[in-house]
């Protein structure tokens, strides 16, 4: 069979991934409303080697281009850098066809294919730094704890020059024809869909993520090629300092409200305290509704500006439950460099505001002293103080501008 969807990298190294359109959530959680790519690479040559696999629902895009390469020849070697079923619940197909491939993982590696697939035989483990020469191909591993999973490593080719780098790299969205970056409008959708796979997929081990970063640092690396979004070929440099720059939490000049209301008194509140940040010289402002908008923009905004201010109703002696979803989320994301606000609504009972102060307090975060909390409608005096707080959320991002 020739589907002419086979693309080749570089001599004897070929893409063999698949697009996923009909996923609507990956993980279960994240959007996917442009769905995602499982990239799957093959080295051929003296030997065969397939570095990862795909999800089991998109196996067969996957087993026809590798028959496009291989024909009747066996696949002789399956690298798993990583084993989230995205790239490897596809294998049990695969090994139907090829039962006597090797697959080359870690140690943590192994108990996870014998409960995930009970594959048990045939397998080489290999240690952080382990050089292994596989016919023409030397390949090293680097362990990458926690970034994704405990399991994961990555893979450098010395012959190409290639990184295969698994999640690191990666990013939500199909690759529509083009697969490298220099064929993609990258700083467009893909930047958007890179940066949001970052902080909701990586984003909570970004403190492991720097640390991966330092140590592929001394590698000559010519192509980087990730199990999801583009592969990069022409400047890697751009998707390392997009990484770099993430995994430090850098944030921009700007605010994000996000407000849990029932019948609009506490939108009505966040419409004053955005009023106040622009009055007060910050123009990049997002209000965004809890109830309507996914975790996975939440999340992205919160990474992205500086300023974090989020509103609540209390709802049934407690904060809004949304609101409270939100929080427990961000407690994992140990984010370092915004500065926090907070305001809500009283209703019969109060709650938001205890809630909010518990989380701060926790948290230890930098927090506005100025905390509305309002029983019922604001008043023109409390809508003035819900300006105050936009002011004074503006005043200190201006200042901590002039310090940088
Ligand atoms: Fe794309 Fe962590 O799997």
């Amino acid at each position: 069979m020739n589907n002419l969807l086979t693309e080749k990298i570089q001599e004897n190294l070929y893409y063999i991934g698949v697009n996923d359109r009909i996923t609507q959530l990956f993980e279960g959680m994240w959007p996917l409303p442009d769905g995602v790519a499982y990239n799957s690479y093959l080295l051929t040559g003296e030997v065969s080697i397939c570095m990862d696999v795909v999800k089991d629902t998109t196996v067969q895009g996957f087993l026809e281009k590798l028959y496009e390469i291989l024909g009747d020849k066996e696949l002789d070697y399956l690298v798993i850098n990583h084993i989230e079923p995205d790239h490897s619940s596809g294998i049990v197909e695969l090994l139907s066809i090829y039962p006597h491939v090797k697959i080359i993982c870690n140690k943590k590696t192994v108990p996870l294919l014998e409960s995930y697939y009970g594959i048990t035989e045939n397998i080489i483990e290999v240690k952080d730094g382990e050089v292994l020469k596989l016919g023409d191909r030397e390949l090293t591993f680097y362990m990458t704890p926690m970034v994704h999973w405990p399991e994961s490593m990555v893979c450098y080719e010395e012959a190409t020059k290639t990184l295969f780098s698994q999640d690191i790299f990666g990013g939500f969205g199909t690759l529509n024809g083009a697969i490298f970056d220099d064929e993609v409008k990258f700083d467009d959708y893909y930047l958007s869909e890179t940066t949001r796979y970052f902080i909701n997929i990586v984003g909570k081990y970004s403190g492991q993520a720097l640390k991966a970063l330092n140590r592929l640092e001394s590698l000559d690396i010519k192509t980087i090629c990730p199990v999801h979004g583009v592969i990069w070929r022409k400047d890697p440099s751009k998707i390392l300092d997009l990484y770099t720059r993430l995994s430090k939490q850098k944030v921009t000049d700007g605010v994000v409200i996000i407000y849990g209301s029932m019948y609009g008194n506490t939108e009505r509140m966040a419409e004053a305290v955005a009023k106040g940040v622009v009055e007060g010289g910050i123009s990049d402002v997002r209000i965004r509704d809890i109830s309507k908008t996914n975790l996975s923009y939440l999340l992205a905004d919160t990474w992205k500006y500086k300023g974090v201010i989020l509103g609540s109703c209390s709802y049934n002696n407690n904060i809004f439950p949304p609101m409270s979803f939100l929080i427990e989320e961000l407690k994992h994301q140990k984010m370092k460099n915004n500065i926090w606000g907070f305001f809500g609504s009283y209703s019969w009972s109060g709650g938001a505001m205890k809630r909010f102060d518990q989380f701060a307090e926790e948290m230890k975060y930098n927090v506005l002293d100025i905390k509305p909390e309002i029983k019922g409608a604001a008043t023109d005096e409390q809508i003035q103080e819900l300006k105050d707080l936009g002011k004074e959320m503006a005043k200190r991002i201006l200042a901590d501008k002039k310090e940088d």
